[in-house]
């Protein structure tokens, strides 16, 4: 008791140590009162991780720091100037006193920091702290994500990957976001490539295997005309994704064989691809240009790049989509009834058009839907009230998981580069136009990617002999 007394005697020598005392002795208990609560699998919305292990710790520190500053300004009070440092003297008893308290508090004080720290690690790589404590920043990316196959996968396990070296260099650029968040510094929309992306070996590679070999995969493609009765139609491609069988790589994962090394010179938006280079199993070297790109200035134009999977699947995670695909979609699972005449057409035009937010969105496709079929079909605009909601619901998911005003996110935005139907995609590449010396071109023949098997019929042969 005695030595306690001694101590906190020490502490009220001033305002700022005594004020420093009382804000870390209430940051603590806050601390250790969230942090069983966490134990006990209480784990509440997300902001209570960032405030349990980011903001109470912050301001535990901030009052330890006040007691030695508060100690030093008692001391300056106490002694004339020019005075010498202080003598620590263990034959006192006070002092030895002091001390243990000092070094009992110390310990605690470690232990308390060391776990706050290990848990704002944790609380930091989450997605919930990624997508939603930027709020709209990342909205579109988290939004996305949630939507599609990788919606367990977190931020980090693309965008960070194991290891200290990339940890570090991620914590000290998430350092500048979290300030130019703040400042308002960033661009929007936020752009794309990410150049400082880590290489897909390293990250993607963690979980999917490229040498795998996937062999020719099925797609069916599920489309409706703009017609009365909207009209279902099929496309139906045999993709010849391939990979590693025995030595022999083929197919389109032939790209990401580690005997074949790939790498393109390009614009910073690696749309337009001035040179390829392909350096085959024997070391054997071909080089494929976009016409003129191999003269002149233009000859070591843009920079250059390394093919790995973000080539191609540069959305995994945050897959735009197009409008004509969103209402497919929706039409598809029948979240939208297909009987509702030109429901596709009108759907279609409702989710292009531009809202200011996502109220008036909601307002205007809601709105668009009632007013098309209260002239034109006055019986539907009646009696079907509860289809016409879920309609424009859907639609309404449809343009809010893509369009996002206030980060100038709209249709269109961000690319898409497998395929050829929303952007150029394989195209960049495969065009027929990208020559070597000796004359060989980059090839666009529809059977290297793919067989077609159907395009756009009402009642595809092949499926019905897949699946009679
Ligand atoms: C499955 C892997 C994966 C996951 C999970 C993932 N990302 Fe990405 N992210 C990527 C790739 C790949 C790119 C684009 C690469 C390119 O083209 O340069 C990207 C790009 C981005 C961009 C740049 C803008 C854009 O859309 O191109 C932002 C911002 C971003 N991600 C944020 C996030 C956030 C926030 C999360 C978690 C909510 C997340 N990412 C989860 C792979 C992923
Ligand atoms: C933490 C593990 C993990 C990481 C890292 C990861 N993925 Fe995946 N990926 C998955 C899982 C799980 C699935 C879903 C498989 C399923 O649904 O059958 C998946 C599915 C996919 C699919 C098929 C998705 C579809 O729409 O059909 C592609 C393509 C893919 N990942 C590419 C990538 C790329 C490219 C990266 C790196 C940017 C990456 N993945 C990183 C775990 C991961
Ligand atoms: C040259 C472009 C290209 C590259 C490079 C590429 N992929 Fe793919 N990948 C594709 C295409 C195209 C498909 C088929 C997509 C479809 O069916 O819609 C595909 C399919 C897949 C699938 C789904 C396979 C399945 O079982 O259905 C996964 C997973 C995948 N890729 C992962 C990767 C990973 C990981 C890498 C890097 C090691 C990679 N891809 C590199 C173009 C590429
Ligand atoms: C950066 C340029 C580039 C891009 C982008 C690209 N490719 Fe290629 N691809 C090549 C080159 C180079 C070859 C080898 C051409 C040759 O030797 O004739 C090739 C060959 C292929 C082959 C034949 C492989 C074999 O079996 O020998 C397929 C299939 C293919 N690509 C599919 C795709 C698909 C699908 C995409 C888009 C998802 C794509 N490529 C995007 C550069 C590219
Ligand atoms: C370099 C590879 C490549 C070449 C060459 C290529 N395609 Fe494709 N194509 C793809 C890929 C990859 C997809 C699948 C996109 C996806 O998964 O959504 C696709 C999808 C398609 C689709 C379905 C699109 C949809 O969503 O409705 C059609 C139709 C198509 N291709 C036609 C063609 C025709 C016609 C040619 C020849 C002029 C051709 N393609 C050449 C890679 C290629």
């Amino acid at each position: 008791m005695l030595k306690l007394k001694s101590f906190f005697g020490l502490l009220m020598r001033h305002p700022l140590s005594l004020a420093g005392t009382a804000i870390t002795t209430a940051a603590a208990i806050i601390f250790l009162v969230f942090f069983s609560l966490d134990l006990a699998g209480l784990h509440g919305h997300p902001y209570v991780g960032i405030l349990t292990y980011l903001v109470v710790p912050a301001i535990f520190v901030a009052g330890l720091l006040l007691i030695p500053i508060g100690l030093r300004q008692a001391r300056k009070r106490a002694a004339p100037a020019g005075a010498e440092l202080p003598v620590i003297d263990f034959n006192r008893e006070v002092v030895r006193n002091r001390f243990l308290v000092f070094v009992v508090l110390t310990t605690l004080n470690v232990v308390i920091v060391a776990v706050a720290s290990y848990k704002a690690v944790e609380v930091m790589d989450t997605t919930a702290f990624c997508g939603e404590a930027c709020h709209s920043v990342m909205a579109p990316e988290h939004t996305a994500l949630k939507r599609g196959a990788h919606a367990s996968v977190s931020c980090v396990e693309c965008h960070i990957g194991p290891g200290a070296g990339w940890f570090v260099k991620s914590k000290l650029s998430g350092s500048w976001q979290v300030v130019s968040v703040n400042l308002d510094l960033y661009p929007r929309p936020i752009p794309t490539p990410v150049h400082s992306l880590r290489p897909a070996r390293e990250t993607c590679e963690q979980c999917h295997w490229p040498q795998k070999f996937v062999g020719d995969r099925l797609k069916v493609v599920t489309k409706y005309a703009e017609d009365e009765a909207n009209t279902e139609k099929k496309t139906v491609l045999l993709m010849r994704v391939g990979g590693i069988e025995g030595r022999v790589s083929k197919g389109i994962h032939w790209h990401v064989d580690p005997a074949n090394r790939i790498r393109y010179r390009s614009d910073e938006s690696r749309e337009e691809i001035h040179e390829v280079e392909l350096t085959g199993p024997g070391g054997e070297v071909e080089r494929w240009f976009a016409p003129g790109a191999d003269e002149g200035e233009k000859a070591s134009a843009g920079t250059w790049r390394q093919m790995d999977c973000v080539d191609c699947h540069n959305r995994p995670s945050h897959t735009f989509h197009s409008p004509e695909q969103e209402v497919d979609r929706a039409l598809q699972a029948g979240a939208i009834a297909r009987d509702l005449p030109f429901v596709r057409r009108e759907g279609l035009k409702l989710i292009r058009a531009e809202y200011a937010d996502a109220g008036a969105a909601r307002a205007g496709i809601r709105a668009g839907l009632e007013s098309f079929y209260a002239a034109g079909y006055p019986e539907v605009a009646r009696g079907r009230a509860a289809d016409l909601d879920a309609a424009a619901a859907a639609l309404f998911e449809g343009w809010s998981s893509n369009v996002f005003p206030q980060m100038s996110v709209t249709w269109g935005t961000y690319p898409n580069h497998i395929g050829h139907e929303q952007a150029p995609g394989c195209w960049r590449c495969h065009d027929d136009q990208h020559t070597s010396k000796s004359g060989r071109t980059i090839s666009q023949d529809c059977e290297t990617c793919h067989s077609l098997l159907a395009e756009e019929e009402q009642d595809p042969e092949i499926l019905r002999t897949l699946s009679p």
